[in-house]
């Protein structure tokens, strides 16, 4: 039986449906938070906690992702939780959607820079991307150039990301001040590095150069040239 419960203030009507099948508005719910994501699960890295070594130590990933990453995880899933129950005035709205915005965003970027790195690294290949990058930036050389002198630059907590930006029609460089700020509408995101000093300071001080040149042997080209691929259906 599916009751239809007006919401006359907001011109709305709702269909709920209180037995075992979910009602549209569930499976709705069910789309947006899958479960591995609902439920505040931290991913699996994809690979060995050693396997970057010896260009980032075991120590620095096990920090990394098992503490830093695990607790934005936690943290935007509580966000969420609250979001979807909040009855009290505990915290502003204002300071709740930011908060959701920094530790989902914080929890996101985390996922994305570990799948774009691989034990060894990978050959950069011809091809789409590679053309791209050369329309967008005039050369490889160029590019890699842009996007180590943009990481040296962004203050101590932050990224930098090639993206493909489609109402512009080419790729970006975004240099994101904390997880979420200094973004574009409709950005998607290609390679992803963390130049937050946590991502380095363990095993290469302040020396955020070196962290860099040791980012470039463990970048995963196959999957960067899988998200511009994909980039349309983003
Ligand atoms: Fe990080």
């Amino acid at each position: 039986m599916i009751a239809l419960i007006p919401f006359v203030a907001l011109g709305l009507a709702v269909a709920l449906e209180s037995a075992e099948h979910p009602s549209p508005l569930e499976a709705y719910g069910a789309r947006r938070f899958p479960p591995q994501q609902g439920k505040g699960r931290l991913p699996p890295l994809p690979y060995a906690e050693n396997a970057l070594e010896p260009q980032i130590s075991a120590a620095t990933v096990r920090m990394h992702h098992d503490e830093l990453q695990a607790g934005y995880v936690r943290r935007a899933h509580a966000l969420l939780e609250h979001l979807n129950r909040k009855t009290g005035s505990d915290r502003s709205e204002l300071q709740l959607w930011r908060d959701l915005a920094y530790q989902a965003s914080g929890a996101r970027l985390h996922q994305l820079y570990w799948d774009n790195l691989t034990p060894g690294g990978s050959r950069f290949q011809q091809g789409p991307l590679q053309m791209a990058i050369q329309q967008d930036f005039g050369s490889i050389g160029s590019f890699l150039e842009r996007f180590n002198e943009t990481a040296l630059a962004v203050p101590g907590s932050g990224w930098v990301v090639l993206a493909w930006v489609p109402s512009l029609e080419r790729l970006v460089l975004l240099a994101i001040d904390q997880h979420q700020r200094e973004t574009m509408p409709e950005w998607v995101p290609l390679l992803v590095c963390d130049v937050w000093e946590h991502a380095y300071v363990l095993d290469y001080g302040s020396d955020r150069a070196a962290y860099m040149r040791a980012f470039w042997h463990l970048v995963n080209w196959p999957v960067v040239e899988r998200r511009f691929a994909e980039r349309g259906g983003v």
